[in-house]
């Protein structure tokens, strides 16, 4: 009995091994390469069966564990840390004349200069970390602080997915030896793309939003609560070693960057080597212009001496070594003057201020207006009208206003004091307790009216094709749409009275309205624009209720069973279904014919595209852009927005952009809708 019993434990610790080795290998694919093999559905699995073991041993538990992320419990302060060599910093070059001057120099300090390889990597706007690893085991991480002593900031670090845990990652083909002490050095960042996500987020849950992906990622790394950090979407690429005992390291820059990457460490992709300065620059200058095309914020790229020992000799100038440059790309940062500010009433009745600029060109593109984030914000940085401010625009982010030039002040500026009163419908607006965000709380309000039909019909939800904001505020102005569900019990002749209407638009129109009754169940979750609901969140209460009549049965408590849903968003959902105007909105809805239930092919998440990443580019003949991410979506592939040599298959259609070359230029599989289906099947 005793030696049975012994047995099925054996067993089971080598399973938890197992398992943790798999599990730490799909973060790898997912967070490292971008490119995963397994559907989420295997990945929670795998997960889950861990946790069980882990619950009935936790004597078991070692830090490697996958789920010791976000471990250890908020403390006091950070302490400090010496770093085991400097930390660093780059001397900067404008443009290519100064870094021929740069080149110069160094020639006449060495010779081999002259002969010498260049490696060119992105400069991402971030924060700089320092990792050690003992004996292969991620031990410490900390901040660059002033370059020789950091803060400590392991815990917080831990819970960013894409740094590993142990080298080399398993899986990875080749074992790599590891010294037993090696210290890497990277920038830790959030992409833009998921900045924007959590903006998007917070901005609909009535919070704070945050100013630029740096200081959100400075920030999250920065505070006490690991748990706060993991749910920030912190991203990681290293780019130095820098110490290293016990073992031997490479001894070139781009030899240490596939060294890294075969370790397991996130590297940037487009890092690259070339034999003369010139070619560098010249690679250099293209992200000058394609910078809007890189998923981070970059203020430049690097070019570094590819020979370590050759770097090294040629020495510093303060903390900047010889052997390397930032290439800095121009500021996207101008001055302009703040002619007014506008309120915007966003569909939840949340007021925002928008700067209304004197027109101004930032990097090619002619900004006339700006975010000014919230009221709060307007008040803390003592912006006024008539100021000159600093506006920033960064990847494809709307451009902000950073603040006020306070010495070009004349006096003559005004301060601004926020509307009491709603601007579309003179209604008091209010506060929400605990939320930075005014409200006008009038349901009826014409400018939510609009905004709130325009979300509905929108892409992203009820896809109603021809519906513009046109016509929808000309659908409100003549009183045929009060709410949404008045959309579907339009009729023909109240459509050709309208302005611009001939009988040809008034069919297409209704034939969209007709064909948007059976999207699914998600999407109309989507549209209906609950306070907190996004479209992922609207995916996972779609397939946790099924329908809409069962949804507006739940309780708060239910709610919380669901990852992602706190007691606020809960609440907000239970509160948005108890309304009376809301449940006959619900009732018009349904005998209008709009009642999906849950189809059975978007329950399922694997599927023929389980493990592969799609992108699209140009216009396909049949899919829109959402219809074909819903497509591979649905068949359990994943759609990205940008080519790398991850990308299982590139979707080209007419007119495609830059991703098409970079497809050709990586050897990825491009494929037209067509044989998309196919691969379906
Ligand atoms: S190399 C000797 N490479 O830029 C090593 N720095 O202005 C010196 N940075 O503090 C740094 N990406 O935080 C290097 N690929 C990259 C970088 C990079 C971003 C940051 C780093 C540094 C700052 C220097």
């Amino acid at each position: 009995m005793f030696c049975y019993n012994h047995n099925m434990a054996d067993k089971t610790f080598s399973r938890y091994e197992e398992l943790k080795t798999q599990v730490n290998f799909h973060n790898y694919r997912y967070h490292v390469l971008d490119a995963p093999v397994v559907s989420d559905l295997e990945y929670d699995r795998l997960l889950n069966e861990l946790k069980k073991i882990e619950a009935e041993h936790p004597e078991w538990i070692t830090p490697d564990s996958p789920t010791q992320r976000a471990g250890a419990k908020p403390s006091e302060k950070f302490e400090k840390v010496r770093h085991p060599a400097p930390i660093l910093s780059l001397a900067n070059a404008f443009g290519a004349d100064d870094a021929r001057a740069w080149f110069e120099r160094i020639k006449k300090l060495d010779d081999r200069v002259k002969k010498a390889k260049f490696v060119v990597e992105p400069k991402i706007d971030g924060l700089s970390v320092v990792l050690h690893y003992h004996d292969g085991q991620f031990a410490q991480g900390a901040t660059r602080g002033d370059g020789e002593v950091g803060e400590d900031i392991t815990s917080n670090l831990r819970t960013v997915k894409a740094i590993p845990l142990r080298i080399p990652v398993e899986g990875q083909e080749s074992k790599v030896s590891v010294p037993s002490h090696l210290v890497v050095r990277g920038e830790a960042f959030i992409p833009i793309k998921d900045f924007e996500a959590l903006n998007k987020k917070l901005e609909e849950a009535g919070e704070k939003t945050y100013l630029n992906p740096r200081n959100t990622a400075a920030g999250s790394l920065r505070q006490l609560d690991p748990q706060l950090t993991a749910s920030r979407p912190i991203a990681m690429l290293v780019y130095q070693i820098v110490h290293a005992e016990g073992g031997n390291v490479p001894t070139s820059q781009w030899e240490i960057l596939e060294y890294l990457k075969s370790l397991g460490f996130p590297v940037a992709d487009i890092s690259k080597r070339f034999n003369d300065l010139d070619s560098a620059i010249a690679y250099t200058e293209t992200f000058d212009k394609g910078r809007d095309t890189l998923p981070y914020e970059a203020d430049g790229m690097v070019i570094k001496i590819d020979d370590l020992s050759l770097a090294a000799d040629l020495g510093f100038v303060g903390k900047d070594p010889r052997g390397a440059v930032a290439f800095k790309f121009p500021a996207r940062e101008v001055t302009t003057t703040l002619l007014g500010i506008d309120v915007e009433v966003g569909r939840t009745g949340v007021l925002t201020p928008r700067a209304s600029l004197e027109a101004v060109e930032i990097g090619g593109v002619i900004v006339r207006n700006a975010t000014l984030h919230n009221f709060d914000y307007i008040e803390e940085k003592d912006i006024r009208i008539g100021d000159r401010v600093l506006v920033k625009r960064a990847g494809e982010v709307i451009p902000y206003v950073i603040g006020p030039v306070v010495d070009a002040r004349s006096g003559k500026e005004k301060k601004y004091k926020p509307p009491t009163k709603c601007p579309a419908c003179n209604t008091e607006v209010e506060h929400i307790e605990g939320e930075v965000a005014w409200y006008c709380v009038n349901a009826a309000c014409p400018a939510q009216l609009v905004r709130n039909v325009e979300h509905f019909v929108s892409r992203g939800a009820m896809d109603i094709v021809g519906l513009g904001i046109k016509i929808v505020e000309q659908l409100i102005e003549a009183g045929l749409v009060k709410d949404v569900a008045d959309l579907f019990t339009l009729k023909k002749d109240q459509l050709l009275k309208l302005e611009g209407f001939a009988e040809k638009k008034a069919e297409n129109l209704l034939g969209s309205i007709e064909q948007a009754k059976g999207q699914s169940l998600k999407r109309l979750i989507a549209a209906l624009g609950i306070h907190g609901v996004g479209e992922v969140m609207a995916g996972d209460l779609a397939q946790t209720y099924g329908s809409l009549s069962a949804l507006s049965q739940t309780t708060t408590e239910e709610l919380q069973q669901i990852e992602g849903v706190g007691p606020n968003i809960a609440e907000s959902i239970v509160d948005w279904f108890a309304r009376p105007a809301n449940q006959k909105l619900l009732k018009k809805l349904k005998a209008a014919g709009v009642d999906p239930q849950m189809k059975k092919d978007e329950k399922k998440k694997e599927g023929a595209f389980a493990g592969l990443t799609f992108v699209v580019t140009g216009t396909l003949p049949n899919f829109s852009r959402d219809d074909a991410k819903e497509f591979i979506e649905n068949n359990g592939g994943k759609v990205t927005d940008s080519v790398s040599k991850k990308t299982s298959y590139l979707v080209l259609g007419e007119n495609p952009g830059s991703k098409f070359e970079k497809a050709k230029s990586l050897g990825v599989k491009i494929i037209d809708e067509a044989e998309l289906k196919r691969l379906a099947e």
